[in-house]
């Protein structure tokens, strides 16, 4: 009989389609996590209706919006102190993966966070930087090569140490719609593999 080894109990964090989200559940069997729960900032967005579907335990939660000052949102109160809290006690989660959650998240050393950005960080990243405003600035510079990026979860938005990237060529005739489809498939690739990676390295430290 095979050995079947333990999962690690992960959140996922949403606010729009929920592509990554479905696809972190169709090859989660592959993977050495379990999503226990989701996050979101938008309760009416599609992520939640796959969340939904699946029967996965979904908190919604009202997080402000990025502002511009040196030190975000992000740093106004962490889990403990907000009203997430009680999922996190609840769930038990080792790590929360943001996929395509458009607001600051709230740091907290005790509960880790990896977030995934579709381009090479540090480049493209920041207040106003999310989506097709990525690969619009990518189109408009002179750049021969574009990807995506796995970061941890920081107090200061888009700047946490970089865990891992995947590099995607820039190709001539590409428009911001032929890049943004060719980044996002090697995202597909990327995320899973990151977040095997990322709980390595908490499971390690705990
Ligand atoms: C991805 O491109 C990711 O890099 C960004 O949001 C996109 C995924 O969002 N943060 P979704 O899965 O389509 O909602």
């Amino acid at each position: 009989m095979k050995h079947q080894r333990a999962k690690h109990p992960i959140f996922v964090a949403v606010s729009g389609t929920g592509r990554l989200l479905s696809h972190l559940l169709t090859v989660e069997s592959h993977h050495s996590y379990s999503v226990v729960g989701v996050v979101t900032s938008h309760p009416n967005c599609q992520a939640v209706t796959i969340a939904d579907k699946k029967h996965i335990p979904v908190f919604s939660g009202d997080f402000p919006r990025v502002v511009n000052q040196p030190k975000t949102a992000a740093t106004i109160q962490n889990i403990e102190s907000s009203e997430i809290h009680g999922f996190y006690q609840r769930y038990q989660p080792v790590l929360t993966v943001l996929a395509g959650f458009i607001r600051p998240f709230p740091f907290d050393e005790e509960w880790p966070a990896l977030n995934i950005h579709p381009s090479l960080l540090p480049k493209y990243s920041g207040v106003g930087f999310y989506g097709s405003k990525v690969h619009q600035a990518v189109i408009a510079s002179d750049d021969v090569v574009s990807g995506a990026s796995c970061h941890w979860v920081s107090e200061e938005y888009d700047q946490g140490e970089i865990l891992s990237q995947v590099v995607v060529p820039r190709l001539f005739d590409d428009n911001e719609y032929t890049l943004a489809a060719r980044v996002f498939k090697s995202e597909k690739k990327l995320l899973p593999t990151s977040i095997d990676l990322a709980l390595k390295v908490v499971i390690s430290k705990s």
